[in-house]
């Protein structure tokens, strides 16, 4: 079995705790890479609880080359799995040069540590939501991008600079991996999402609700054009999400090339849908009520998943209902989080 040693930016994070057991599954090493500014130090020993194997951490911040650097010096790297940055859409609209200077400067940087130290292979974690509300579902690769706040626009800038880079070397082997709403947790509930404060997204605010540590969930429009009148995502299990980042790694391994996927299940499931699956994972009722829309929710969005399975041979392989049970099993054994 292969040790191959992979760098992973932002590995203590959520999606990146997830994608470093995908990578022991696998039969690599993880080389965790983290300023734990939005994270904890427990997720190391977490990840080392469910894959029985020590994982090597360097501390560091993207925004310093020289602390990335450090990491090549240290470690014989043979990937990179680029998950460090910011992520909350609301945050990027009030402080737009905190999102392009840790997510396009520091990406900036991280490629060119890469570069510096002759690794040719390197996964970056961006997002759906550079395509916006200009496009027919399902979404594919094809999509118009139309970013719609900072936080879209940093996923897209750092997407062109990446293309950029490989047209002007051509030994460099990227892919950019485009998530629609990653949900849920690890089975063994030792590793999950999260948030800080009162969460901003469904599925974490959903989970608090139906542990009673918020009382009531607001359901932020009942007239949208969609089946029962609610938004329609493409919730997408984190460790589907985490086995797509290792397909594009041995993708990359072996065929090499520069890849732009879409991730997603390729169905959409709205907000009552959603709350019905969690009620049917916790044994218990939830308590919501209708809410006004929310300021730049668009009423549907799901991936055309069909290049992944071509490219890849990866699709997600759990469903809504395993989502719902791993995301509660996550949320009762950790009532306030790490
Ligand atoms: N929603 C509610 N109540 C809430 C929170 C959300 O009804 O308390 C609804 C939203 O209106 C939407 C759906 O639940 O219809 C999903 O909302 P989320 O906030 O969970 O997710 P978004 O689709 O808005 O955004 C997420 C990430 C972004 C990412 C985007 C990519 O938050 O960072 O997916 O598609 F860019």
């Amino acid at each position: 079995m292969s040790k191959d040693k992979i760098l992973v930016t932002g590995g203590a994070g959520y999606i990146g705790s997830h994608a470093c057991v995908a990578l022991c599954e696998a039969g690599y090493q993880p080389v965790i890479f983290d300023n734990f500014s939005n994270s904890s130090p427990k997720v190391i020993d977490r990840v080392e609880q469910i894959t029985k194997k020590g994982i090597s951490l360097v501390e560091g911040d993207v925004l310093n080359f020289d602390q990335i650097m450090e990491v090549f010096r240290q470690h014989s790297i043979k990937g990179i799995m680029h998950f460090a940055g910011c992520k909350a859409v609301g945050e990027s609209v009030q402080d737009p040069l905190s999102y392009y200077r840790i997510n396009v400067t520091g990406s900036i940087n991280v490629l060119d540590a890469m570069c510096h130290s002759g690794v040719d292979v390197l996964i970056f974690s961006s997002s759906a939501t550079i395509f916006g509300d200009l496009n027919a579902n399902p979404i594919s690769e094809s999509s118009t991008f139309s970013p719609k706040n900072p936080y879209g626009q940093t996923k897209r800038f750092v997407e062109e600079i990446m293309a950029d880079l490989v047209a002007s070397k051509a030994n460099l082997n990227l892919a950019t991996l485009r998530y629609f709403n990653p949900v849920g947790a690890h089975q063994t509930g030792l590793i999950g999402e999260d948030p800080k404060g009162i969460p901003q997204n469904l599925m974490p605010y959903l989970a608090q609700v139906a542990a009673g540590r918020l009382s009531k969930l607001e359901v932020f429009g009942h007239d949208y054009p969609t089946k029962d009148g609610t938004g329609i995502r493409d919730y997408i299990h984190v460790m589907d999400v985490a086995d797509a980042h290792v397909a594009a790694l041995e993708y990359l391994l072996s065929e090499g090339g520069y890849l732009a996927i879409n991730i997603g299940t390729g169905q959409g499931i709205s907000v009552l849908e959603l709350i019905h699956a969690f009620e049917r994972a916790a044994g218990r009722s939830i308590p919501w009520d209708f809410g006004p829309r929310r300021d730049g929710d668009v009423a549907e969005y799901y991936a055309d998943p069909s290049l992944a399975e071509q490219k890849l041979g990866w699709r997600a392989k759990r469903g809504i209902d395993t989502i719902c049970t791993d995301m509660w099993r996550w949320q009762i054994n950790n009532p306030l989080g790490y």
